[in-house]
């Protein structure tokens, strides 16, 4: 499934040093586009399929693999294009330490070199709510916004990601934090919402005390709610309460395959991966 790209020319090589491929691998959707890298515009179409399930490495592979091949042939790739790699886990050295929401065999497995000999281009993986914050301070909510920056996706998991006066502080995990003695997530998730069958204003109250407790240890002086569920924040905005004054993300589908994009090209904000 593709939808049509805010621009989309096809690939020049005279531009393609400005430009990098963001995949985003999701709880339920794998989703990639080519990003100009100075505006953060998508410059083909985003092109999503399906998580397979189980989420393997081998599998989603090959997902990754065939949405590619898919933007080669409509002319949108050339070689030297780096691609970014977005992932629901904590990211070192080109692998998963950690895989709460994508099969476990992703933990310790080589994936920057499997995706390096699959894709033939160099690969960076980045933590997926990293990528965002990455793409939020270049080009969104939190661009030139001086202090703490708390941004929280919502979604199948929870991931976040701390910005300090621009600066990622990466592999925070807050969606991780017990709450009501479990992970938070397991409580307060879009899924977990979903599977308890709770309301959205019951669900505001739970998600206020999260960020209550965030905020006793961080003081954010803003908070930035993005993934899957910012995009109903009209059912919910008027029953959260934080200090911090919270915003929607700029980028509510394509912050994943932006910040992925802008960490291969190396933007000096992304994490060592
Ligand atoms: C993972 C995080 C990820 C978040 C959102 C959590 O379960 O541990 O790394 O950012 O889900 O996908």
């Amino acid at each position: 499934m593709s939808e049509p790209a805010a621009t989309p020319p096809p690939a020049d090589p005279a531009s393609a040093h400005r430009r990098a491929i963001g995949i985003d691998v999701g709880g339920t959707g794998v989703k990639a586009a080519v990003v100009d890298l100075a505006t953060g515009e998508l410059v083909s179409p985003r092109i999503r399929q399906k998580t397979p399930q189980p989420a393997t490495p081998t599998a989603v592979i090959e997902v990754i693999g065939a949405i590619l091949d898919e933007l080669a042939a409509d002319g949108y790739l050339d070689a030297a294009m780096p691609a970014g790699v977005g992932l629901p886990g904590v990211v070192k050295d080109g692998r998963l330490l950690t895989a709460a929401n994508i099969d476990r065999s992703w933990v310790g497995f080589a994936g920057r070199e499997a995706l390096e000999a699959r894709l033939g281009r160099p690969v960076r993986l980045v933590n997926d709510a990293d990528a965002a914050g990455l793409a939020e301070v270049a080009f969104g909510a939190a661009k030139a916004v001086a202090g703490t920056v708390l941004l929280l996706t919502i979604g199948t998991g929870i991931g976040s990601a701390l910005l300090i006066d621009g600066t990622l502080l990466d592999s925070t995990e807050f969606g991780h934090v017990t709450f009501r003695r479990r992970d938070a997530e397991q409580w307060i998730s879009g899924s977990a919402r979903e599977r308890r069958g709770i309301g959205w204003r019951r669900w505001a109250g739970e998600f206020s005390e999260f960020l209550a407790l965030l905020e006793a240890w961080f003081w954010p002086d803003l908070i930035i709610l993005g993934g899957g569920v910012s995009k109903e924040h009209a059912k919910y905005a008027r029953w959260l309460k934080s200090r911090a004054p919270i915003v929607t993300a700029r980028f509510l589908n394509t912050a994943g395959i932006i910040g992925a994009a802008l960490a291969a090209g190396g933007d000096p904000a992304a994490p060592p991966d």
